[in-house]
């Protein structure tokens, strides 16, 4: 057990294709600091079948967990007898993986003795900008992943709202879709961006759906339908066709988030009149889209608002963020004392009484 006033957590994340592990401190005095954050990806393991297929993701943590587990304790210099819980998403996710991480915690935990926390991996997003910015409540989180494309208002720790959400495909789907009918390989979403630098985004006229809508939510099938038309109307596409389709998706995404997003920032003003100096935080693996990223500091600063990207290895799904979620749920009192009987949930909304996720998380609710 650490000192008083100073805590260390062990995070485990497993929801999706990421296995990931990271030990986190916190101080009274020196506030957070990252002891280590190993993170090993499965695009390998995926790439012939252009997605994440959920059977072999849960195979792959069976097979990392251990040894990743093993690396973020070694790389933080402590032992399981070092830290003062453990903490593992047990939801939103793909089944396999999240059984694989919650047990494995479940059995460190036992063996230790140390309470386990079971977090939910959107609240893993909702909290990275306290860790690595030190944001107080409230603010608005931006979560724009291969699996949820959301707006949630972050009142506290346990305490969230959704404003917004998509009601069919997620940002990062829709980007990896679109890759997928024009012959880009996967994961699609870094593979239009490095197309559209050299593309023409003006070269195609594509919806900007629900643009203008009072309605705060996304909506990104009908983009990826255009570009399929689009593409289809010009086949054989030429290299300069595959850049100009990807600059011109990329504009029509950007052109709607600035509306979307722009929507729940005034929202957020006039719920928050005396809120100085308002945030939006962004999260996913969207977030690493410079062009995504250009266009939303400019809608945050013609409102004012302070736009904050954390760095792209904590804006993916990692242990840190877990690891920090357990911290904060501990300072908070919120740890929860059954997480040793608690099952996993593969779906497992931040805000209980939103209405049904509809459309979200359909590739097995991927965070
Ligand atoms: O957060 P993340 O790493 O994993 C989960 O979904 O949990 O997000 C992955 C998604 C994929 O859909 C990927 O194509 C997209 O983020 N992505 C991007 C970029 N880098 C990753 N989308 C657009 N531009 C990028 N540079
Ligand atoms: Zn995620």
């Amino acid at each position: 057990m650490g000192k008083a006033g100073e805590l260390s957590v062990l995070g485990i994340e497993t929801s999706c294709d990421e296995t990931a592990a990271a030990v986190v401190s916190w101080s009274e005095a020196g506030g957070p600091s990252i002891r280590s954050n190993v993170v090993l990806s499965q695009i390998r393991e995926h790439e012939a079948f252009g997605g994440v297929v959920p059977e072999i993701a849960a195979r792959a943590h069976v097979e990392a967990l251990d040894g990743v587990v093993e690396a973020a304790l070694k790389d933080a210099g402590v032992s399981l007898g070092d830290v003062d819980a453990i903490a593992a998403t047990a939801g939103p996710g793909l089944i396999g993986g999240l059984i694989v991480g919650l047990m494995t915690a479940k059995a460190l935990a036992a063996a230790s003795g140390k309470p386990l926390i079971a977090v939910n991996h959107l609240e893993g997003h909702a909290l990275t900008g306290r860790l690595t910015d030190g944001l107080s409540f409230p603010y608005l989180l931006l979560l724009v992943s291969g699996g949820h494309t959301q707006i949630v208002l972050v009142r506290g720790v346990g305490d969230y709202e959704r404003w917004a959400t998509t009601i069919d495909d997620a940002l990062g789907e829709a980007f990896d879709k679109t890759a997928k009918l024009i012959g880009l390989p996967y994961p699609g979403g870094p593979n239009v961006e490095k197309a559209a630098v050299r593309g023409d985004g003006a070269r195609f006229a594509l919806p900007r759906p629900m643009k203008g809508e009072a309605r705060p939510d996304f909506s990104f099938s009908g983009l990826k339908t255009a570009v399929r038309q689009a593409a289809t109307a010009i086949a054989p596409l030429s290299a300069t066709d595959v850049d100009d389709l990807c600059a011109s998706f990329q504009e029509a995404i950007a052109e709607t988030l600035e509306d979307r997003v722009g929507r729940s920032l005034d929202r957020f003003r006039a719920a928050f009149p005396g809120i100085a100096g308002p945030v939006l935080v962004v999260a996913g693996g969207v977030a690493a889209n410079r062009a995504v990223r250009a266009r939303l500091e400019r809608t945050c600063a013609s409102r004012g608002f302070r736009f904050v990207a954390p760095p792209q290895v904590l804006c993916t799904d990692n242990g840190a963020m877990i690891a920090w979620a357990g911290i904060e749920r501990l300072r908070a009192g919120l740890a929860g004392a059954d997480a040793m009987t608690l099952a996993p949930r593969s779906r497992w909304p931040l805000d209980e009484y939103a209405g049904p996720l509809i459309g979200s998380g359909r590739r097995g609710a991927k965070a």
